[in-house]
């Protein structure tokens, strides 16, 4: 059987686009261009590349943005201060404080710390919250990402056997809520991680599998379905010699024995990751909009 690749870069690069017709509609009518901003701290290298690309795509999207940078060794209270002033500037619409932080920080301290009505992110407990009984709300940007490739592809959802490894609050537990809603994925879902007892077998029940555990070439032939949808949201940096940069991302799914048995694969790269940073633009012009909050 022949699967069909799932073209993250792609379906991104289109939504950028209409993103950015939207703002120059706006603007041309004499509103404001929306404006994110991130805080990054230390020099992890794949943060580093993340905020990049974020910065890099506001310009696609034709917003503004700004870039806060912090050493590894700032304080939890210089960086509160800094949310503070964020929340209080009136240009700016969302911000995100990209993660992990060092570890001498509270994230969630941090994450409370952000108004919710900037919170684009959708970390802050108030919109996990909203976005857990449907209501209106900012929507965390991988789940919403993978949710927007399964609608772009027409893929059905309702219904299915959706099993979703890995438990993070960044991608496991808000995918597996928008998986199990009626208004989104309305399939049947189950939850693996680490201590799960029949991890395999449940995968090889699932019509769709939603792997973010980032455990490199995790999901093997063996455990999938024919006719499986994979999605991919692994990225690991391995080792590579063979390339500039000398590492390369590995996703969480043995692709190259997977994929002839699905009937949607996502690769990695180019699959989910473009999609997470277009969700986030979707969030900064949903928040200069004002449409979820006043
Ligand atoms: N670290 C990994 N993914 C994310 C994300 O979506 N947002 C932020 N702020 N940090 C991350």
């Amino acid at each position: 059987m022949e699967y069909q690749l799932i073209d993250g870069k792609a379906t991104a690069s289109a939504i950028k686009q209409s993103i950015a017709e939207e703002v120059k509609t706006i603007v041309a009518a004499g509103g404001r261009q929306p404006h994110l901003a991130a805080i990054l701290v230390g020099h992890d290298g794949g943060s580093e590349t993340y905020v990049k690309n974020k910065v890099i795509a506001c310009e696609q999207c034709g917003f503004k943005s700004t870039l806060m940078r912090y050493e590894a060794d700032v304080t939890e209270e210089e960086l509160l201060a800094c949310v503070d002033k964020l929340n209080k500037d009136e240009d700016v619409d969302g911000f995100i404080v990209q993660l992990p932080l060092p570890k001498h920080i509270d994230e969630q301290k941090i994450i409370m710390a952000i108004d919710y009505r900037k919170d684009v992110d959708g970390f802050h407990p108030i919109n996990v919250g909203r976005m857990s009984i449907g209501l209106p709300c900012f929507i965390s940007a991988t789940p919403l990402g993978i949710l927007t490739l399964l609608q772009h592809y027409h893929i059905e959802t309702s219904g299915k056997k959706c099993v979703i490894l890995g438990r993070s609050n960044i991608v496991g537990k808000p995918m597996a809520q928008l998986m199990m809603q009626k208004q989104y994925g309305d399939a049947t879902v189950t939850v693996c991680h680490s201590h799960s007892k029949d991890l395999k077998k449940e995968c090889q029940e699932a019509d769709i599998i939603i792997a973010a555990i980032g455990r490199p070439d995790f999901v093997t032939a063996d455990m999938v379905k024919k006719g499986a949808v994979v999605i991919d949201v692994g990225t690991t940096r391995v080792p590579d010699p063979t390339r500039k940069s000398g590492f390369r991302l590995n996703g969480d799914v043995k692709f190259d024995e997977v994929a002839p048995l699905c009937s949607y694969i996502t690769p990695v790269p180019g699959g989910v990751g473009p999609m997470t940073i277009c969700s986030l633009m979707k969030n900064t012009l949903a928040a200069g909009k004002k449409e979820y909050y006043k």
